[in-house]
């Protein structure tokens, strides 16, 4: 299976003006990759690209699905095709602890879901063009199973582990490489407004070595940390009479 070499081509990250995102694409650099950055906030951006010549800034909206085909034109026009691509970009909003909202689950799908689908869409068909590529989308563990207070963010989340799976198949004869990166808890600015325990928390530069590991790695899923990874997908094994028991009892020792 495909495995993006920077010989290849430019890396497009996506999400990359702070917390995993940035991080990668900094890790990314360091292992020989020219990186196109893209975010909404582009003064980060360009503080980036003041600091290694090999990112550049490439700002955006990822809900604005012409801009992703423009952006991706362009990074392609400039620098040569993107052999890999990371499409990170995410949120978590807090409110949604306080109830259901229609309006809270829909934005977290435009950008979580929406977002992730208007970045894919040209990259896709640019890669699948040229019969090689490597697409890694981010998920999060949430996606494995029900955690209360993230209906709309695990949920999302959810629909990218499959997207992920079902374009692996896809497009696997196409020559392209699709994987998932599902992170447990990471030092960033998502992760600074909850005000509960986070087992096995780490920082951002770890997380992105261990996914950029991924990326050279065979494959499909790269999750960590492993412990909190391997316990939480077996609990989702569970029948639900189990399943429900253990969450309630996990929030709560978390809350303490
Ligand atoms: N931190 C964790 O513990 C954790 C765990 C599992 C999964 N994740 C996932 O990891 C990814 C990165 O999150 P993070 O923890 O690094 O949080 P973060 O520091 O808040 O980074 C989120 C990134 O997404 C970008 N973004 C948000 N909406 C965007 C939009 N509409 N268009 C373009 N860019 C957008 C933000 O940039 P702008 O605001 O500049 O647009 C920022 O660069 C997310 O998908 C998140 O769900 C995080």
């Amino acid at each position: 299976m495909y495995r993006a070499h920077p010989n290849d081509g430019i890396a497009w990250v996506t999400g990359a003006s702070s917390g995993i995102g940035r991080a990668v694409a900094l890790e990314l650099v360091q292992r020989g990759f020219a990186v196109a950055a893209t975010a909404r906030r582009a003064a980060e951006l360009d503080a980036m690209a003041a600091e290694s010549h090999n990112i550049f800034s490439f700002p955006g909206d990822t809900t604005d699905r012409a801009a992703m085909a423009a952006t991706v034109s362009g990074i392609e026009a400039a620098h040569g095709p993107i052999a890999l691509a990371f499409l990170n970009a995410g949120v978590y909003f807090i409110a949604e602890r306080d109830g259901f909202s229609a309006s809270l689950v829909w934005r977290t799908f435009e950008i979580n879901v929406g977002g992730t689908v208007n970045c894919l869409d040209p990259v896709l068909a640019a890669m699948k063009r040229r019969g090689k590529g490597q697409i890694a989308l981010t998920s999060s563990l949430a996606g494995y199973g029900g955690i209360a207070g993230s209906s709309a963010y695990g949920s999302a989340k959810a629909a990218l582990i499959y997207m992920a799976e079902a374009l692996r198949l896809s497009y696997e004869q196409a020559g392209l490489t699709i994987q998932v990166v599902n992170p447990g808890f990471v030092h960033t600015a998502m992760t600074a407004q909850n005000d509960f325990e986070m087992p096995f928390i780490m920082g951002a530069d770890r997380a992105a070595r261990i996914i950029c590991d991924g990326f050279e790695k065979k494959g499909f899923e790269v999750l960590f940390p492993h412990r909190l990874a391997y316990a939480f997908k077996a609990m989702c094994l569970l029948p639900y009479a189990l399943f429900f028991p253990l969450m309630r009892r996990a929030a709560q020792r978390a809350r303490r």
